[in-house]
């Protein structure tokens, strides 16, 4: 066979492969919505943390006792850090054994650990390594399960029919008293719209359809009950309600939140929040539908925290 026979016969046997990838990026570039959240694409890829964790090793609940110190810069597990001696922690609430935390008799064997953050290591007997890095303790803290302990977050948004600031609904919670989004524990087998429908429900009284809300978010979270083998996920989902809809909520704190209220979106609000919160209120104002913005009030706030995420870019 001469050259140019060879050349044909490659270019035949390639062709449908270079053909079907224009195809696929053409379909791509035609479906991928710009704004996501009010086009509910199925192709959204959620981000997921980057960065370091700051929260899980300089804050811990009250209970907790204090982590060992770990610089900034000794954080990563690929750094030596040979006099690293973690606090060995586990609360007497999940020792306790209650329904929603892993046995005591837990057996690491042959386990393999579930992260959205992607593989997580393994320490020599077999406990799951915290993805993000040292934290300065071990055991489980205040959390069930060994890895990750997962979670939904919805941030529900709206306009106030007098103000015309953008709102967001938030709750204060009973254990820390810092203001957050109305999230919580993902029940076994449960689909992250119902954990946060049920959450939604249970701490503010709004009742919201979830169903086919796309996740904006869904990894680690920078959480002050983390350790260096049990940390939390979320995965957020965002819903602007208009007027009507939000007027048919009827807000009532209960549950884990001592107050629940649609509260203004503010720079000095968002970098007050609860763990990773500020990120995924960040991440919100990103995707929201930027005609809901020109009518607000208070878009000059907004655009201080959409500023803020791109020169966060590394940090939650
Ligand atoms: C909260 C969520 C939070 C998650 C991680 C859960 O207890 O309810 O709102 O994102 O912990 O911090």
């Amino acid at each position: 066979m001469n050259t140019s026979l060879i050349l044909v016969f490659l270019i035949s046997l390639f062709y449908p492969c270079f053909s079907l990838k224009i195809l696929s990026l053409g379909i791509k570039y035609i479906y991928e919505p710009t704004y996501p959240i009010t086009l509910n694409t199925p192709f959204y890829k959620p981000e997921k943390f980057e960065g370091v964790h700051k929260k899980a090793v300089t804050e811990h609940p009250i209970e907790y006792p204090d982590r060992f110190p770990v610089p900034l810069n000794y954080i990563s597990w690929n750094i030596d850090f040979r006099g690293y001696q973690p606090v060995d922690y586990t609360s007497a609430i999940v020792l306790n054994q209650p329904k929603w935390a892993d046995p005591l008799d837990f057996d690491f064997k042959g386990k393999a650990f579930q992260s959205f953050q992607g593989n997580i290591e393994l320490d020599p007997e077999g406990k799951p390594l915290n993805p993000i890095g040292r934290t300065g303790m071990t055991g489980r803290g205040l959390l069930g399960k060994w890895g990750a302990n997962q979670a939904g977050d919805p941030v529900v948004t709206r306009l106030n029919p007098e103000t015309k600031m953008l709102e967001i609904l938030l709750i204060q919670r009973k254990d820390n008293h810092e203001w957050a989004i109305p999230g919580g524990m993902q029940d076994p087998g449960e689909l992250i719209s119902a954990t946060c429908k049920r959450e939604l429900g249970e701490e503010t009284n709004a009742q919201i359809d979830f169903s086919s809300t796309p996740i904006i978010y869904q990894g680690y979270v920078d959480d002050p009950r983390n350790t260096d083998n049990a940390w939390m996920e979320t995965s957020v989902i965002h819903v602007h309600l208009n007027e009507n809809q939000a007027n048919t909520q009827q807000i009532q704190a209960s549950d884990d939140a001592k107050q629940a209220e649609w509260r203004p979106i503010t720079k000095t609000l968002v970098d007050s929040l609860y763990a990773s919160h500020p990120h995924f209120v960040r991440l919100t104002l990103k995707y929201i539908d930027p005609q809901i913005l020109t009518y607000c009030t208070n878009y000059e706030e907004i655009l201080k925290i959409q500023k803020e995420l791109e020169n966060k870019k590394s940090s939650h």
